[in-house]
């Protein structure tokens, strides 16, 4: 049986960077995991006042994570912390209160930038942001992939190398964790 990981991708951009190594990440996969790619295109404003009677795109992207063995999250940083469209399905997906649909779940982060850093802040705003609210989140590998402006070609393959490996390293290892967190 191969587990069911729910991929969020931080980027609604098409050409998104975050976007192609999620989809890289998926293709890469061991047969242990199965990474559904999902983009927070359809998720509307969290409205408090909306909770009693919650919109269909927030009964559906809860479901989606209950159903789920674990959560991936792909992100670029923004402004040193996440993308506001990502940090708002957090949000969505963190109510009704005490019941967090991110509950359990084991959790993986990656983040990313074509700039030099990786990332690093939009890691660790994470770290700061899912404990109450989520499952165990792997510790290691820790990765923030930077420079990744050039890893990809014009049909969105991957075609560097190094980075290839280090996404193989990180599945083996989330595999492992995801089994483990799930037994
Ligand atoms: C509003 C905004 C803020 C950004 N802030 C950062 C930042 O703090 N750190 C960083 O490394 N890159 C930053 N960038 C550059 C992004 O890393 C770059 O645009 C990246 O391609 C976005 O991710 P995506 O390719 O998945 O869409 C920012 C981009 C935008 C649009």
């Amino acid at each position: 049986m191969a587990y069911q990981i729910v991929a969020l991708v931080g980027s609604l951009r098409k050409e998104s960077f975050s976007l192609k190594i999620a989809n890289a990440l998926a293709r890469l996969a061991p047969p242990s995991l199965k990474l559904d790619v999902t983009t927070l295109h359809g998720i509307s404003f969290f409205n408090q006042d909306l909770e009693a009677n919650p919109p269909a795109d927030w009964v559906a992207f809860r479901e989606k994570l209950q159903k789920s063995h674990g959560v991936l999250f792909v992100t670029p940083e923004y402004n040193r912390g996440i993308p506001g469209v990502l940090k708002n399905a957090i949000d969505v997906g963190s109510r009704p209160y005490g019941k967090s649909s991110f509950l359990e779940k084991p959790t993986g982060i990656i983040s990313n930038s074509p700039g030099p850093l990786g990332g690093v802040n939009a890691a660790k705003s994470l770290q700061n942001i899912l404990p109450g609210i989520s499952g165990t989140i792997m510790g290691q590998p820790e990765t923030y992939l930077n420079n990744v402006g050039d890893a990809f070609n014009e049909k969105g393959e991957l075609v560097k190398e190094a980075l290839q490996k280090v996404l193989e390293q990180y599945l083996t290892a989330f595999a492992a964790f995801v089994q483990k967190q799930n037994a």
